[in-house]
C-alpha cells in the first residue's frame, strides 16, 4: 500500500477518454490513496458525478454550489498530497496556461502551489496545434508534470499522437510527484530478468527469473528522481517501465555488451539479472531434431558481469548486487559482497523468482543488515532503493 495516507485529486475534463478516469481512481485506491474527483462541467457529459461518487465515496465537484461551502477549491487544494488531470482536454491545458479560474476545476488548479500531472487526449490535430503545443511547453517549463499521450487508433477514427497515455503510466507520473528524491542528479544502470543461452534458434537453458522486481527498481528510480535510468533486460512480459530506456538482450555475452555501453556514464549500478553461469559449448543453426534417444549439451562458464563491474567500478560509483539461495544465504551473500567489490548486495530465497512478493535482506558494505519482510515488489523496490540510498551517499 505505497500510498496509504495519501490524499489524491483526480481531476477529470471533457475527453472521450473520461471513463478511463475510473480506472486510474481506482488504480491509486489499490495502492491505498484516498481519492476525490473533480469534473469540469462539460466532463459530466461524458463520465456522470453519481460514478466517481461511488466509486470514491468522497464528494465529487464540479463547481461551487455542489460543494458544502463555497471554499472547497482552497480546502480541497490544501488537502491533495497530488493532483493529476487526466484527461485533460486541449479547452483546460490552455486555460491553465493563463491562469484561468471560470470552473471549479480551474480554480482549484490555480489554488493548488506543486506540480500537477498532467495526462492529455485529445484528437491528433487538436494535440499538435501549435497553440496546444505551446500551452504544454509553457505548463511543462512551469513544473507541471505532462504525461504525454500514446499513438494509436483514436475514437474519431484517425491514427497519430492523441490517446490518454496508460494508467500505469500517469499513477507513476502521481508517484513521482509524490515521493522525495534521494537519486536526483545521478544515472542508474539496472538489469533484470533471467538471461536465455540458446542452444539451437529456439530453444534456450534459462532460469525462473520474471524481471518483475528489476523492473520495479528501474519505475523507481525514476519516481525517486534519478536523472536517466537504463533498463538492460533478458525477454520478460513486463511493461517497460514510465521514462526508463529499456534495451532487451538474450544472451549473459548480450547483456555484458549492453553493459558496458553505459558503465562509464552511470553514477549507480543494480545488477538484478538472473545471470545464467554457464552456456552450451556449442551452437547448432538448425533446429536440433529428435532422432536419436539422447541429447547431451555441455556447458561451459558465461562472462561474470557483477565481478567484471566490481572490477572496473570508477572513483564514487555505487554497484548494488543480488544474491538468490536456496540455503546459507547470508553468509553466501556477504562472500559475494566482498569478492566483487559491492557497495551492497540484496539477498533472496530463490521463492522470490516469479512471485509478486519479496522479501530478503539488504547487506550492506559495513556489515550492517537491513531485513525486508515478505512485500509486493513495488513497495520492495521503493524500499531497497530508499535505504540503500539514506545509507550511502
Ligand atoms: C464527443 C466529443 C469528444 C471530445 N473529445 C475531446 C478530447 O478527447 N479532447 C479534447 O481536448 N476535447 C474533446 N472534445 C471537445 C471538448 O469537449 C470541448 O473543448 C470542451 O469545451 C472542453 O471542456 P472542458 O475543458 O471544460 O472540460 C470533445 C467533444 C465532443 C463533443
Amino acid at each position: 500500500m505505497i500510498l496509504k495516507d495519501k490524499n489524491v485529486i483526480v481531476g477529470v475534463t471533457a475527453s472521450i477518454s473520461a471513463y478511463k478516469a475510473c480506472e486510474l481512481v481506482r488504480a491509486l485506491q489499490k495502492d491505498g490513496a484516498t481519492v476525490r474527483v473533480a469534473l469540469t462541467p462539460r466532463a459530466r457529459e461524458f463520465v456522470g458525478e453519481m460514478t466517481f461518487k461511488a466509486l470514491t465515496g468522497e464528494e465529487v465537484l464540479w463547481d461551487w454550489r455542489s460543494g458544502k461551502t463555497s471554499l472547497e477549491h482552497i480546502y480541497w487544494a490544501r488537502w491533495a498530497d497530488a493532483f493529476a488531470i487526466a484527461p485533460v482536454s486541449a479547452n483546460t491545458l490552455a486555460k491553465l496556461r493563463f491562469g484561468m479560474a471560470d470552473n471549479f476545476l480551474t480554480t482549484l488548479a490555480l489554488a493548488y502551489d506543486k506540480p500537477i500531472v498532467l495526462a492529455p487526449a485529445m484528437n491528433t490535430k487538436m494535440f499538435e496545434n501549435v497553440a496546444t503545443q505551446e500551452n504544454l511547453k509553457a505548463l511543462s517549463e512551469r513544473g507541471h508534470i505532462i504525461v504525454d499521450p500514446a499513438c494509436g487508433e483514436l475514437a474519431c477514427g484517425e491514427e497519430g499522437a492523441g490517446k490518454l497515455a496508460d494508467v500505469e503510466d500517469i499513477k507513476t507520473a502521481i508517484l513521482y510527484a509524490i515521493f522525495e528524491k534521494p537519486l536526483k542528479g545521478k544515472k542508474v544502470l539496472i538489469t533484470a530478468g533471467g538471461t536465455r543461452e540458446f542452444f539451437d534458434p529456439i530453444r534456450y537453458i534459462s532460469n525462473n527469473s520474471s524481471g518483475k522486481l528489476g523492473h520495479e527498481l528501474a519505475k523507481w528510480a525514476y519516481i525517486l528522481g534519478a536523472d536517466k535510468v537504463y533498463l538492460v533486460s533478458a525477454p520478460t512480459c513486463e511493461r517497460k517501465p514510465y521514462c526508463v530506456e529499456r534495451y532487451t538482450v538474450n544472451s549473459a555475452d548480450e547483456m555484458y555488451q549492453k553493459v558496458m555501453e553505459f558503465v562509464d556514464d552511470v553514477d549507480v549500478i543494480i545488477m538484478n539479472a538472473a545471470v545464467a553461469d554457464f552456456k552450451p559449448t556449442s551452437y547448432s543453426s538448425k533446429k536440433l531434431k529428435k532422432d536419436s534417444q539422447e541429447l547431451t549439451i555441455t556447458l561451459e562458464p558465461n562472462v561474470d558481469i557483477l565481478n567484471e563491474l566490481g572490477k572496473r567500478k570508477k572513483e564514487g560509483q555505487i554497484l548494488i548486487g543480488f544474491a538468490a539461495e536456496t540455503e546459507d544465504l547470508e553468509k553466501n551473500a556477504v562472500q559475494k559482497l566482498k569478492k566483487k567489490n559491492l557497495d551492497a548486495i540484496v539477498a533472496n530465497k530463490t521463492e522470490v523468482f516469479s512471485s509478486d512478493v519479496f522479501s530478503g535482506k539488504i547487506i550492506f558494505k559495513d556489515g550492517s543488515i537491513l531485513e525486508i519482510p515478505p512485500i509486493p515488489k513495488d513497495e520492495a523496490a521503493y524500499r531497497i532503493l530508499k535505504e540503500i540510498f539514506s545509507k550511502i551517499r
